[in-house]
């Protein structure tokens, strides 16, 4: 317990990845294997040594250069698949090189679906969850593999229909889940309306996203009231809620106290910290923050 009462930050480490592995970091870069392509990216907060040697970092697929957002892309050692399979335990999905030096997956999320699935699968009862800014839906999957009935919401069509290439390629193509392109706060109040609960909610909100309409979505200015929606949203007899944030400055600590005071009527504790993977060395790159409830 920290002087505040609270648990103390935790550091979730994603280590279950046979398709992923942070091969070594340092000087500002990692080094990962994403499936079969080993690629280089910027990592500004690798501040230590590399550990491997040059030929290494050398000999790898692909490459993320550039140092603004506007003059970045991939540059490939070969001619290379731009997209390809990759699995987290039973769910597949396809990884490709995006402009936005992702490959749409974030691997230190895997703490996340390691969590959740048995809260559902051991539920006993039918449940329902919601995954809001679900990009290519491995969360959905997950969940809808545990056993769910799945509302898998964004507001980009090309990610629900990547979304959609994985459900197929994990064979969930009979999975209850329901696809919404739709503005997450929009959505969010429909539901309250109509009446619809979840019993577990996932949310990754971006730090400044669009909605299909234009919304503008600010995450420090619109995820008081997400987080108060989605309370609102939750059954009386609820599982979960699982809220991270990437690349911000906002603390986990900030995130608790936001999820704890939208599920102050609730029992239970927020748990929050740092998602992480580690490379060999033992160098945990942490790149987004987190809080869940409940603890443990
Ligand atoms: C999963 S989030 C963040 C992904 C990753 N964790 C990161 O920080 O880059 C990105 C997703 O949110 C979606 N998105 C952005 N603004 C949105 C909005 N207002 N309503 C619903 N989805 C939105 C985007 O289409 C995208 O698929």
């Amino acid at each position: 317990m920290s002087r505040l009462g609270e648990p103390a930050p935790v550091l979730l480490l994603a280590d279950g990845w046979e398709d992923y592995q942070l091969l070594d970091s340092g000087a500002g870069r990692k080094l990962e294997r994403y499936g079969p392509h080993t690629v280089v990216r910027p990592e500004p907060q690798a501040i230590w040594r590399p550990a491997l040697d040059d030929s290494a970092w050398d000999a790898v697929d692909a490459t993320f250069e550039g140092a603004d957002e506007a003059a970045s892309r991939w540059s490939f050692a070969r001619t290379l698949s731009q997209a390809w399979k990759m699995r987290y335990g039973e769910v597949t999905f396809e990884a490709r090189f995006t402009p936005f030096r992702h490959l749409g997956v974030f691997p230190e999320q895997a703490v996340h679906w390691d969590w959740m699935a048995p809260l559902i699968s051991g539920a006993g009862r039918p449940v329902k969850v919601l995954n809001l800014f679900a990009y290519t839906g491995i969360a959905s999957l997950i969940a809808a593999r545990a056993g769910a009935e799945v509302t898998h919401l964004d507001a980009s069509k090309k990610a629900i229909t990547w979304a959609n290439h994985n459900q197929a390629l994990s064979g969930l193509e009979d999975a209850p889940i329901r696809w919404i392109c739709d503005d997450a706060l929009k959505f969010l109040n429909r539901e309250v309306r109509r009446g619809n609960r979840y019993d577990g909610i996932i949310v990754d909100p971006p730090k400044y996203g669009r909605g299909n309409k234009g919304e503008v979505w600010r995450l420090f200015e619109d995820i008081p009231e997400l987080l108060s929606l989605c309370r609102a949203l939750l059954s009386d007899d609820p599982l979960f809620l699982v809220a991270t944030v990437y690349a911000i400055r906002m603390s986990s600590r900030s995130l608790h106290n936001g999820v704890a005071e939208a599920l102050s009527d609730l029992p239970g504790t927020v748990e929050s910290g740092e998602m992480a993977v580690a490379d060999p060395a033992g160098r945990a790159i942490s790149s987004a923050i987190f809080a869940r409830w409940p603890q443990g």
